[in-house]
């Protein structure tokens, strides 16, 4: 059994006065943040809000052991072979955007994603091959919105890349990534994974998963806002153009010419976050202390629990698989007719429950399925069955008055 009010403690926005209103069920687009996260941040700047990597004095050095550090950590949560491996972002987004502008695609190459894909794992494909004159293949999903292995095993012979994402923050359903990964890469395909919506949920294992390139973002994870990380196996990193440069990615530069510094420093151009990153830090400490089993089981019975009793209400519409075992924390839905806005906002308004409505930046699946969007429920360990009880009562009043 997982310990919820335990860790209820330790997120200050879980043990205000007015908790019982501040029902957070918008997870997927960003978590809560523990204490000890805010701290890290606040030590930054209040005891050596220095530069990394250029000032030889004491702050210098302390605040450049200190993000070293963070490196160490990512690497060791994902197993990662080494440091060097980890290259910090501001996101997802931009992780997926050095993939896509360092890889030098061709005219001949040929790119796979999902039909379920985040615009930031859509995007920049779109655009990288309008611009190179490579071919994007977008890969259909069951009718129940999981992923075609045996779709996939025809098409992937000759692709260069699948750009798939891990779990889709449409209706929280993972896809079956071994599988994927080993499939790709007995055709000589490479594998960026999409973990944007995984980190909160399990520990993903680089090593074991024979991963090539992996993105994510710290806001999801516990962590603060503008910082990511894109990981690549390091002897795909060595073999990529920088993309963003300047300051801290080069060893000398003359007027005519520059040397890069090794990965993965030539890819982090720029005075990074440095207070966002020591906060990514202290989430993955907060993170590693957790037993994820027990978390999957915990957010299961929440979600078996909200499915079994919003199927009763006459204009539901699930969005992803009828099993709560297969959408992860999410319960993606919309009532025929309404605007899920406005579900959205009444949910609020009556008990304080927040979630997200719309279409969550995958425009591309709505506008295919002609819908105009859904209310999504996204949870988090720190959700307790109260709140979900509080949610089927408003959501069973808001349905009588459509
Ligand atoms: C699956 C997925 N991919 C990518 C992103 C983009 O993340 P970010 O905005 O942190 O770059 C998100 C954010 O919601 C997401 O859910």
């Amino acid at each position: 059994m997982f310990n919820t009010s335990q860790v209820r403690q330790d997120f200050p926005l879980l043990t205000r006065p007015d908790s019982a209103r501040q029902i957070y069920f918008d997870n997927a687009c960003m978590s809560l943040k523990p204490s000890l996260v805010i701290d890290a941040m606040t030590e930054y700047y209040r005891d050596y809000p220095a530069c990394v990597g250029r000032s030889s004095h004491h702050l210098g050095q302390l605040a450049s052991q200190k993000v070293q550090a963070v490196r160490a950590k990512v690497a060791k949560f994902i197993n990662a072979s080494s440091e060097e491996e980890i290259i910090f972002t501001r996101n997802t987004t931009e992780s997926i955007n050095l993939v896509a502008r360092s890889l030098g695609i061709k005219a001949t190459d040929r790119i796979l994603v999902s039909d379920k894909e985040h615009n930031s794992n859509l995007v920049p494909w779109q655009l990288l091959c309008q611009q190179t004159g490579a071919t994007l293949e977008v890969l259909p999903s069951r009718a129940d919105n999981t992923f075609d292995l045996d779709h996939f095993a025809q098409v992937i012979t000759g692709a260069r890349l699948v750009a798939i994402g891990h779990t889709a923050n449409l209706d929280g359903v993972t896809v079956p990534i071994s599988e994927i990964i080993r499939l790709a890469h007995s055709a000589g395909a490479q594998v960026l994974v999409d973990g944007a919506q995984a980190m909160l949920h399990q520990r993903l294992d680089v090593r074991a998963l024979d991963l090539d390139y992996l993105a994510f973002s710290g806001h999801k994870m516990l962590g603060p806002t503008g910082t990511g990380v894109l990981y690549g196996k390091a002897s795909l990193l060595n073999s990529l153009e920088p993309f963003l440069v300047g300051g801290d990615t080069v060893e000398s530069v003359t007027y005519t010419d520059h040397k890069f510094l090794p990965v993965p420093e030539r890819f982090e151009a720029g005075l990074q976050d440095y207070a966002g990153l020591l906060g990514l830090g202290a989430a993955i400490d907060y993170l590693s202390a957790l037993d994820f089993s027990a978390i999957r089981e915990h957010e299961y019975q929440l979600n078996h629990y909200l499915t079994s009793e919003v199927q009763k209400l006459a204009k539901f519409r699930l969005i992803g698989p009828e099993d709560p075992r297969q959408r992860s924390g999410v319960l993606s839905f919309y009532f025929d007719g309404v605007d899920a806005h406005q579900i959205a906002l009444m949910l609020d308004n009556m008990s304080g429950i927040m979630i997200r409505s719309g279409q969550h930046c995958v425009h591309s699946w709505f506008h295919a399925h002609k819908l105009t969007g859904s209310a999504r429920v996204s949870l988090a360990f720190y959700n307790t069955m109260e709140e979900a009880e509080q949610f089927i009562k408003t959501l069973t009043k808001i349905n009588q008055i459509f």
